[in-house]
């Protein structure tokens, strides 16, 4: 995890927690295999990763992201036309709610979550609307061998029912993106583990994020509730958290197996306008 093993790109670590930025790399020009890889391994090493000062279409960015895996298809969000994977994540200068405005792992909800997110700039605010990261393998890490062994082999029920289930926030949320409301993708459950093994490092990351779980596995959901706050507290404690200050044709991207985000919602009469894009992962053991 130093700058010298990387001879194609300079990797400008972020924090003492995680992320790194990326200096070298015209991404409209297209990335070649070798330094793919080495961007590749800038990601595991940091969890995530951020190039400045790109300018780059929807279908520049879908065959950057396509270079990670399978692209994955986001079920709530209408996409850009032409582009299926890319949907637009905006917030206009007179609406109040923001996509992401809590603690979480992108699609966590479903059986095999995605296991990136790429994330492009195209209007950012004057100041604000900065996203907050927060690195699970570490707060994992220090954990006791008292806690993790309590949660070695535990199981959570996670589902977008809160947010995109029949009742969830965005029905009733002012916001202007397309939705695709689909109650049997926004109600179903699916069990994981609530400490998951990373498939391409081995090291083992804190796995629950509160906007997508209901209850552990075999519990009522207060019966969960104490341990899953001090689990959301503990892994979003400041030791563990990087914040990311946008610019426009900035692109971040995360490792959803190994961090939670935070989309900050303080800007409000400004616009912030952004596209994504998430990679298939697998299921989590
Ligand atoms: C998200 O949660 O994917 C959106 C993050 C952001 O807009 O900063």
């Amino acid at each position: 995890m130093n700058e010298q093993s990387y001879g194609r790109i300079k990797v400008v670590p972020s924090s003492g927690a995680l992320g790194a930025s990326v200096e070298g790399v015209n991404l409209a020009a297209g990335v070649d295999d070798a330094t793919f890889e080495e961007i590749h391994r800038a990601w595991l090493d940091h969890h995530v990763l951020f190039f400045r000062d790109q300018r780059i279409s929807p279908a520049q960015m879908t065959a950057f992201a396509e270079q990670f895996g399978e692209l994955d298809t986001y079920p709530f969000i209408e996409p850009l036309p032409g582009h299926p994977h890319v949907i637009p994540i905006i917030k206009e200068e007179d609406t109040k709610f923001n996509f992401g405005g809590g603690w979480h792992s992108d699609m966590s909800y479903q059986e095999k979550p995605c296991k990136a997110t790429l994330l492009y700039a195209i209007q950012i605010p004057p100041r604000g609307g900065d996203t907050l990261f927060a690195n699970m393998t570490a707060a994992y890490d220090a954990l006791s061998s008292g806690m993790k062994q309590i949660l070695d082999g535990l199981k959570a029920v996670f589902t977008a029912s809160k947010v995109h289930g029949a009742s969830g926030v965005y029905r009733k949320a002012d916001h202007p993106m397309k939705m695709q409301q689909d109650d049997s993708k926004g109600e179903a459950r699916f069990l994981h583990p609530v400490v998951r093994t990373h498939p391409e490092t081995g090291r083992k990351a804190l796995y629950l994020d509160l906007p997508h779980v209901e209850r552990f596995e075999g519990m009522r959901v207060h019966e969960s509730q104490p341990l899953m706050n001090f689990l959301y507290q503990h892994a979003t404690a400041p030791p563990f958290t990087m914040r990311f200050q946008w610019t426009v044709g900035s692109l971040a991207i995360w490792d959803n197996r190994a961090v939670q985000h935070y989309a900050l919602n303080d800007y409000a009469g400004f616009r912030r306008e952004m596209n994504r894009i998430t990679v298939q992962g697998d299921v989590p053991y």
